[in-house]
């Protein structure tokens, strides 16, 4: 791991323009800054994405099938989970995959011990690599919530789609949580909140790279930025350097101008017929989409084609 991170690092910083990848937010402190997001009053993907599982569980739990493999990719947000969970077929079997070892042990025991009828099989790997699976019955249906589709650029998640293809096979399935176009305005905020905790949570890569990679990034002489690429229907998240400066990273110094940007994430948002046509380019049908009242959110149910012979 840590080799890759500085590695990762120092090519990042070595581009032009500079970047820094956005796997690595993810640390304890970066995990719990997550969730706080998730909670702020201009964060509204979670909350919305929620609202849609509850208005249409019994029609999600419905269209899935009988014998059910529900594997589900970055197995972090329980009450989602408990949900489908709940709505399908006792002796169904649900493949959590995850990155952290120790979280996906305790996801798996707890849902163990409250749904004695699931067969749970937890799978500690990184779900944008290949992953093997270990066999096990039932229709296979990807569940990936949380817009994290859209942290993909359009290429790699169609890519992606297509590795999940493979995963569920001829006629498997996938969920598929995706944010949707909208306001600029409201978009900005949930990316730039006004207590700051976004801010804390792209300056906490920051502190992580000085953390584990000595490194001796100044956190004051860095700044928040979120911008909104309606070219690209993106959100770019940026960390602006706010002086000249020279940074060292293990024995590396890199050089900052005065508001020089450093890019950390993109967070894509699709129209519902832009993302059916990205899922039809990876041979998955569109079978449903749930969205909310502001058409703010959609939920996608897709179906995967036949290979055609
Ligand atoms: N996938 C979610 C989104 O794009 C969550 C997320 C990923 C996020 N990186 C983020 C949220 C950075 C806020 C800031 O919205």
């Amino acid at each position: 791991m840590e080799a890759s991170f500085l590695n990762d690092v120092l090519t990042g910083l070595s581009g032009s323009p500079k970047s820094l990848p956005s796997k690595y937010f993810y640390d304890a402190t970066g995990s719990a800054l997550f969730d706080k997001i998730t909670e702020l009053e201009e964060y509204y993907p979670t909350r919305t994405e929620l609202q849609i599982m509850r208005e249409n569980i019994d029609a999600i739990g419905a269209s899935l099938g009988e014998e059910l493999a529900i594997i589900e990719y970055g197995s972090g947000s329980s009450t989602k989970t408990r949900m489908i969970l709940e709505h399908i077929p006792p002796g169904s079997t649900y493949v959590p995959i995850d990155i952290s070892g120790v979280h996906l042990n305790q996801v798996a025991d707890g849902l163990t011990a409250d749904y004695p009828d699931l067969h749970v099989i937890p799978v500690h790997a990184d779900y944008t690599t290949p992953v093997d699976l270990p066999e096990f019955d039932g229709r296979r249906v990807v569940y990936f919530p949380g817009s994290t589709i859209g942290n993909f650029r359009p290429a790699n998640a169609t890519r992606f789609l297509k590795r999940m293809h493979t995963i569920v096979g001829d006629d498997g399935g996938a969920i598929i949580g995706v944010d949707l176009k909208k306001d600029p305005e409201v978009l900005l905020n949930a990316y730039d909140d006004a207590s700051g905790v976004t801010a804390e949570f792209n300056l906490n890569l920051l502190a992580r790279i000085n953390r584990e990679l000595a490194a001796d990034f100044d956190l004051d002489g860095f700044a928040h930025r979120a911008i909104y690429d309606e070219d690209e229907g993106r959100i770019e998240m940026h960390l602006v350097s706010r002086k000249a400066q020279t940074v060292r990273v293990a024995d590396r110094a890199f050089r900052f101008e005065r508001g020089e940007y450093v890019h950390t994430e993109n967070s894509y948002k699709y129209g519902i017929d832009q993302f059916s046509e990205l899922a039809r380019g990876a041979d998955f049908w569109v079978e449903q989409v749930w969205t909310d009242k502001r058409s703010w959110f959609a939920l996608f149910l897709l179906h995967a084609k036949q290979a055609e012979v």
